[in-house]
């Protein structure tokens, strides 16, 4: 760490806080989780100064900060980045879910008008206060387990009124709660009822309101699902094609019930990410690894559909496509508040190893949002971070459930 305990802007004081004493996993390196023991981590106006140990520091710790916290006995990480949910809906699906314990697939139960179409309906009787109120205990239960960054998706709106309801809660979200809320267009999610057998006509109105709701600031990247239930690899075309006029990066559900050559489609647009990715053939992983396009793991949808092809996780290691892992926090397939267990649930499900699921749930997932400044510990990154009551980093995903949260900063502005 001498090159950044040396840099000449970790010099310049004095920083508004200083951690001392704890054990970073910085992340930094390609590999590893870049452990420095008896660290000092610094910050000023919400941007890391100083990362290396205590010995490393140029003066006495009160000279450099106006707040010194002695973090001793804890670690501290990148702040959690979730990159795929859908936090924001109405209502609940508790019933799907016994119809499907009961042998019912997600997919009959879409075809027979229940599914994404049931949330619809209860999104759009909601009022944009009853909306918020009935998401923020979700973006809360996520915060509150270490997550700084938040991504959050329309899509069960499906006209434009509603999507925009939704993204505005989303953003209201975000303020309510000190994270960084990033926001997805999913207007392409399913066929709302008033345009059934008339899918084109839908995707043209879907293109009328991207660039409306994109005026308004509400939009900071575009998904699809592009599946059998979902949109069709010429409409979801057809949809990308309008966000990269804008200059809005893609991504998309891809190949998560069959395979639809999504991620190939994805990377053809230097996508963001492909997400699921269960069904994806090593065709699409060549394509994700020449695009930069990063992998989307989301084992709580495959957990609660018990589904059982694994995404295609060697390829993806061969290739080096890198790996993100994210809730999908929704009320049809993945009804999960905590990346953490998402983080156990793909050591579990997909044999990632907990160093692959941390660095999943931080560098790759900020990647995964388009994020070059987070997701990582080191000079001139921004400070979100976490502060964990554990004795190793493994322990993140280890531990299902608990509350190991010490402490937790966006752009250095302590938030739980
Ligand atoms: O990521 N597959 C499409 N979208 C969500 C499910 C949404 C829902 O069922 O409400 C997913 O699994
Ligand atoms: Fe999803």
């Amino acid at each position: 760490m001498t090159d950044r305990a040396s840099d000449p802007s970790a010099q310049r004081g004095p920083w508004d806080c200083l951690l001392l004493g704890g054990t970073v996993a910085t992340l930094a390196q390609g590999a590893g989780y870049g452990v420095i023991e008896d660290a000092a981590l610094g910050w000023r106006d919400g941007v890391i100064t100083f990362v290396g140990t205590r010995s490393q520091l140029p003066d006495a710790a009160e000279m450099l900060a106006h707040e010194v916290i002695d973090a001793q006995g804890s670690w501290i990480t990148p702040g959690l980045v979730d990159c795929h949910t859908h936090a924001v809906f109405a209502g609940n699906r508790a019933g799907e879910f016994e119809q499907r314990l009961r042998g019912a697939s997600y997919e009959e139960i879409a075809r027979s008008g229940g599914g994404i179409v049931s949330s619809v309906r209860a999104t759009r009787e909601a009022s944009e206060a009853d909306l918020f109120a009935q998401s923020l205990p979700r973006a809360h239960a996520l915060r509150d387990d270490g997550v700084t960054t938040l991504e959050i998706k329309s899509g069960y709106g499906l006209d434009y009124e509603n999507e925009r309801k939704m993204l505005r809660v989303a953003r209201q979200l975000g303020e309510e709660l000190g994270i960084n809320v990033r926001t997805t267009f999913l207007g392409a999610h399913a066929l709302p009822p008033e345009f059934e057998g008339r899918a084109d006509d839908y995707i043209d109105a879907v293109c009328e309101w991207l660039p409306r709701l994109h005026d308004e600031g509400l939009v900071d990247a575009v998904d699809a699902f592009c599946e059998r239930i979902g949109f069709t690899l010429a409409q979801t075309r057809r949809v990308f094609e309008l966000a990269a006029s804008l200059g809005l990066p893609v991504k998309l559900h891809a190949d998560q019930l069959s395979d639809g050559a999504g991620a190939a489609l994805v990377a053809e647009f230097s996508g963001l990410s492909a997400d699921h990715v269960e069904h994806t053939s090593e065709i699409g992983v060549r394509a994700m690894a020449q695009a930069g396009t990063v992998a989307v793991l989301l084992p709580g949808a495959f957990h609660c559909l018990r589904e059982t092809l694994l995404p295609p996780l060697d390829a993806f290691r061969r290739h080096g496509v890198p790996m993100a892992v994210a809730t999908d926090c929704n009320p049809g397939t993945s009804p999960l508040q905590s990346l953490r267990l998402a983080m156990s649930l793909a050591c579990t499900h997909f044999r990632l190893t907990p160093e692959e699921a941390l660095r999943g749930a931080t560098t790759h997932a900020a990647r995964a949002l388009g994020l070059r400044d987070r997701g990582l510990l080191a000079v001139g990154m921004r400070a979100d971070l976490a502060r964990w009551n554990i004795n190793q980093p493994a322990e993140l995903a280890y531990w299902l459930g608990g509350d190991p949260l010490i402490a937790l900063y966006s752009a250095g502005n302590r938030i739980r």
